[in-house]
């Protein structure tokens, strides 16, 4: 299992709870199928995106491999009232699943987290069922991806606690506020209730990250018989400039 990842999670996510109707709205917007029958919430954070898997699957698999997520994934789907997720806390590098388990599998902001990505790939793509569709949120892999690489491991090293980390929170924050004033635009990047101290952490302080472009990530997918289209090219929940979605479609002769 992936340490180093599950420790950061295990504190960020239980913290940092996005609100469930942006959450939902944003979902629905990017999600076609309007009913399956089993979802996979690959990922599953915080658990707010099971529970709108929840509202229009017969069951959901809610996976991931932070402990404390996963504790904070069932208090949100009883909140909700949901009874048809199962959650289970599991590296998706290693997900023990038999293939083709799934009509729908949702893996936003996950897969290029892990140390060898490759094999969570493998595993999303694995237990998709023949018909069935993946939609993919990864990094985009842009000019910028090396200096943002640089200053990731800059601040993991000597800024990583305290008021160092804050210090790095606060300077992103103000800086990102200041740009977004001058665009003449609303403060409030996230509209589902994460600060900008919290997005700054998110990207800046997982310990791993690799980008992506969208042809690696189409190509990866027909290997193992999907066909992808990219639906959001810069987009995301976040509004991020370096998220883009695939939607990938599993073809129906694929054993
Ligand atoms: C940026 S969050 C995204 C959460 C959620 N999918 C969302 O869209 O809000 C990344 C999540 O992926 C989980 N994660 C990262 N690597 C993983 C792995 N190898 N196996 C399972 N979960 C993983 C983390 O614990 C964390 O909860």
């Amino acid at each position: 299992m992936d340490e180093k990842t599950r420790t950061f999670y295990d504190q960020f996510w239980p913290r940092s709870v996005p609100h469930y109707e942006e959450t939902k709205k944003y979902m629905l917007a990017t999600i076609r199928e309007k009913h399956v029958g089993r979802s996979l919430d690959a990922g599953c954070g915080h658990g707010v995106c099971s529970v709108v898997l929840s509202e229009f699957s017969d069951e959901v698999t809610a996976v991931d491999l932070s402990g404390k997520c996963i504790e904070t994934a069932k208090i949100i789907a009883e909140k909700f009232g949901r009874v048809n997720i199962s959650f289970r806390q599991e590296d998706l590098q290693q997900l023990d699943m038999p293939d083709g388990s799934f009509d729908l599998v949702w893996c936003w902001g996950v897969a290029m987290m892990a140390p060898r990505p490759e094999l969570v790939f493998r595993n999303i793509f694995r237990v998709v069922k023949p018909g069935g569709v993946i939609y993919l949120g990864v990094y985009l892999k842009t000019w910028l991806s090396p200096v943002h690489q640089f200053l990731r491991h800059l601040f993991r090293r000597f800024f990583a606690t305290g008021r160092r980390k804050q210090f790095v929170l606060d300077f992103f924050a103000g800086l990102t506020g200041l740009a977004v004033k001058m665009k003449g635009q609303e403060i409030n990047l996230r509209p589902d209730n994460i600060s900008i101290q919290v997005q700054v952490e998110d990207w800046f302080y997982p310990p791993f990250k690799t980008f992506y472009s969208p042809g690696e990530i189409i190509a990866k997918m027909r290997q193992q018989g999907i066909d992808g289209q990219v639906i959001q090219a810069q987009a995301g929940r976040m509004k991020s400039a370096t998220i883009f979605v695939v939607r990938g479609v599993k073809r129906a002769d694929h054993a």
